[in-house]
């Protein structure tokens, strides 16, 4: 089915100057752009957006990193979006995932792993909420 799923270009990325190829290797692989942003959150929001792992030891230098530069925020669109953009993206350890995955290529570590996505329709339509209106998505 046609689905949509929450991608954001971390700092590590941004820093980088690695959205267009990052980017590039969603469309390569059949998904679509249908909302764009790029913001520098802050602590709270990172805070807000990560709720779910608030107990995790790394909670704290997860949100310091995702509120110390600019991400881009997107919704994608495509066949099976949700899978398909976590196989683009690969392992969330860059050490454990796939040649030719974003987070092969690109990450540095667990933490500044370049990319996330969202994991289940759930949560896609949850992230999405927390950053887009509707009207922002053009599909
Ligand atoms: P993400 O998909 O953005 O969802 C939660 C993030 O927490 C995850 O990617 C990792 O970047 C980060 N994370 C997971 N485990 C660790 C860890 N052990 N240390 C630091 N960050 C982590």
């Amino acid at each position: 089915a046609i689905e949509r799923t929450f991608s954001m270009i971390k700092p590590d990325a941004t820093r980088r100057n690695l959205t267009g190829a990052i980017i590039k290797m969603f469309e390569d692989a059949g998904l679509k752009v249908v909302a764009s942003r790029r913001v520098h959150m802050s602590l709270r929001e990172a805070e807000g957006f990560y709720a779910v792992h608030k107990d995790r030891p790394f909670f704290g230098e997860l949100t310091e990193f995702m509120s110390s530069g600019p991400t881009v925020v997107q919704v994608l669109e495509g066949e099976n979006a949700i899978a398909r953009n976590r196989e683009i993206m690969g392992a969330t350890n860059p050490s454990e995932a796939e040649d030719g995955t974003i987070r092969k290529l690109y990450a540095e570590s667990i933490g500044e792993n370049s990319v996330h996505g969202s994991d289940a329709p759930e949560t896609a339509a949850e992230e999405i909420a927390y950053w887009f209106a509707g009207t922002d998505i053009v599909g």
